[in-house]
């Protein structure tokens, strides 16, 4: 997949996100060493805390396939006017790291897209040795 087409992807994930809370819904797609591709959405709670952002729940989706090493994440947040307001949380960022990811494609809903290293977005990225 290219990276407008994992944009796409991640665009019609962001449709099923349950967010009723925010109104703020995200897809993410990840994709894995192999080139499969894995997404999620953003499921919210009444007790806002127990919130999963979407590349939370794609990262998890590909883990619980067996996948451990992610080469790029898209992130779409529909209800963004910009793509400044569309990028991953911190949260995200270090989830990311920790499979090695490379490429960043963040997306928002007039359709802006950018593409980013992940090291670019988390410098210095905290890591242990295992
Ligand atoms: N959210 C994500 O899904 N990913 C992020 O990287 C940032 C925030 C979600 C969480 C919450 O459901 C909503 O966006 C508003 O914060």
């Amino acid at each position: 997949m290219n990276t407008s087409d994992l944009a796409e992807s991640a665009r019609k994930a962001a449709e099923r996100a349950y967010a009723p809370y925010s109104g703020f819904r995200v897809g993410s797609v990840v994709v894995a060493d192999d080139g499969a591709v894995y997404s999620g959405s953003n499921v919210e709670n009444a007790a806002f805390g127990s919130a999963i952002c979407a590349e939370e729940a794609a990262i998890s989706h590909a883990v619980a396939s067996g996948v451990r090493r992610i080469v790029a994440v898209a992130v779409a947040c529909i209800d963004a006017d910009s793509v400044d307001g569309a990028y991953p949380c911190g949260n995200c960022r270090q989830l990311m790291n920790e499979f090695g990811v490379e490429k960043v494609i963040v997306t928002a809903g007039a359709g802006e897209l950018r593409e980013h290293t992940l090291d670019e977005l988390l410098p210095f990225g905290f890591k242990l040795e295992t």
